[in-house]
């Protein structure tokens, strides 16, 4: 993917990768760029200390507000995202609730749109009307027109959807909820930047779970939001000042390594996906694929449009219901079982009684998180080994 760059020439997202919203530490000139544990900063006399607490003059507090290994991750995650500014929080969780939190007060309203993250979906239908806000969740954008309000401020998307893989046509649904006075949230942790820039697309949020495709090794946890200078700063008011969520120097530093192989590890699991997908599809043991590559995919037009590849995320259905899944997962040797996506490692877990299982089940049976689902995040591991490993367990 090549993205339009400040000086007008495109640029490879593999080189913005690399060098997005970094140069060498100009105290030292190291290229990783140093981990700072300090808490506090001196800012040397009184008056200095006024400028920088009243926003007169730049510099650095408190490392709850900002810190510059934290810094350097929020501006190559800016760069890459294609957005003014981002706030770099403690786990995805904390970049939506906080964002949302900065966004939303009583008397407002969220809808949101499709599937999402079991967690996200708490917030939504269970933190936020504590708050007084009016949450709605509909299962189609063709319904979010009629559902808007004057009180509508956040419609929120996450595209490709956890863990079914619903698309939502992130141009369509920024157009729907600007129209309406209000603004689009996308989750991009399924996709990353690599495949889909939701910014470009009209969106006015990008949220992260880091700790997914950005981290990449399974060693670290973290959450970003990315948008507009103005808007990151309610959101950095609100999720570091005030609710603390702030991300580790160490933690940083290990999404910072991993930004820079993001481009070449998502391509590899998106091609083994395609192939993993492929193989499922029409399996005896296997009802229903989801995966956006596949042209039966109710999104594969969208997901076609919007997405340069199709993921490392694969979800499917045994036919045989919980006892078949727990079977499948139970015979899997080289595909581990747990609940995270992204890594190098492929994993593999049951939604419906892990990332899901919060979910009122009535509430998950009609969002299609059934107990034969089983879902799949592929990892960096050679897709025929893969394969070999997923058709020893089918059998
Ligand atoms: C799509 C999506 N968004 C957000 C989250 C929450 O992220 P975290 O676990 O880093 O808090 C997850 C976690 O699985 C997720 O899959």
């Amino acid at each position: 993917m090549r993205i339009p760059s400040k000086n007008g020439r495109p640029i490879h997202i593999r080189t913005l990768a690399v060098h997005g919203g970094q140069k060498p530490d100009p105290a030292t000139g190291a290229i990783a760029p140093p981990i700072v544990t300090t808490s506090s900063y001196s800012y040397g006399n009184f008056d200095t200390g006024v400028d920088r607490f009243t926003g007169e003059k730049p510099g650095y507090l408190y490392s709850r507000f900002a810190n510059p290994t934290v810094a350097v991750f929020e501006a190559k995650m800016a760069a890459l995202e294609g957005g003014e500014a981002a706030v770099g929080f403690a786990s995805g969780m904390a970049a939506i609730s906080s964002t949302l939190l900065a966004m939303l007060s009583a008397g407002d309203e969220i809808i949101s749109v499709g599937t999402v993250y079991g967690g996200t979906e708490g917030v939504i239908r269970s933190l936020l009307p504590r708050f007084g806000v009016r949450c709605v969740q509909l299962a189609r954008l063709d319904e979010l027109a009629a559902a808007m309000t004057p009180q509508t401020r956040v419609v929120y998307v996450e595209t490709p959807a956890n863990p079914i893989l619903g698309i939502v046509d992130l141009e369509a649904a920024s157009r729907i909820a600007h129209a309406g006075g209000a603004v689009v949230v996308a989750d991009n942790t399924f996709a990353t930047p690599c495949l889909t820039r939701p910014l470009s697309l009209g969106t006015d949020i990008v949220v992260h779970s880091a700790t997914k495709f950005i981290s990449g090794h399974g060693d670290a946890t973290g959450g970003i939001a990315v948008g507009t200078a103005e808007a990151m700063q309610k959101v950095r008011q609100a999720g570091m000042l005030q609710l603390g969520s702030c991300l580790s120097p160490h933690d940083a530093s290990l999404l910072i390594r991993g930004l820079k192989t993001m481009p070449l590890r998502v391509e590899a699991a998106s091609l083994s996906g395609q192939k993993i997908a492929e193989y499922l599809n029409g399996h005896a043991a296997v009802g229903s694929v989801f995966y956006p590559g596949l042209p039966d995919h109710p999104g594969h037009d969208i997901a076609a449009r919007q997405m340069t590849l199709f993921g490392g995320i694969v979800s499917f259905e045994m036919t045989g219901g919980r006892h078949a899944a727990r079977a499948f997962l139970d015979k899997l040797k080289l595909v581990t079982q747990a609940v995270s996506v992204g890594d190098t490692d492929s994993l593999a877990c049951h939604p419906a009684t892990t990332t899901h299982s919060a979910v009122p089940p009535e509430l998950r049976q009609k969002s299609g998180i059934t107990d034969g689902l089983v879902r799949l995040s592929v990892g960096i591991e050679h897709a025929d080994d893969l394969v070999s490993d997923i058709e020893q367990a089918l059998q």
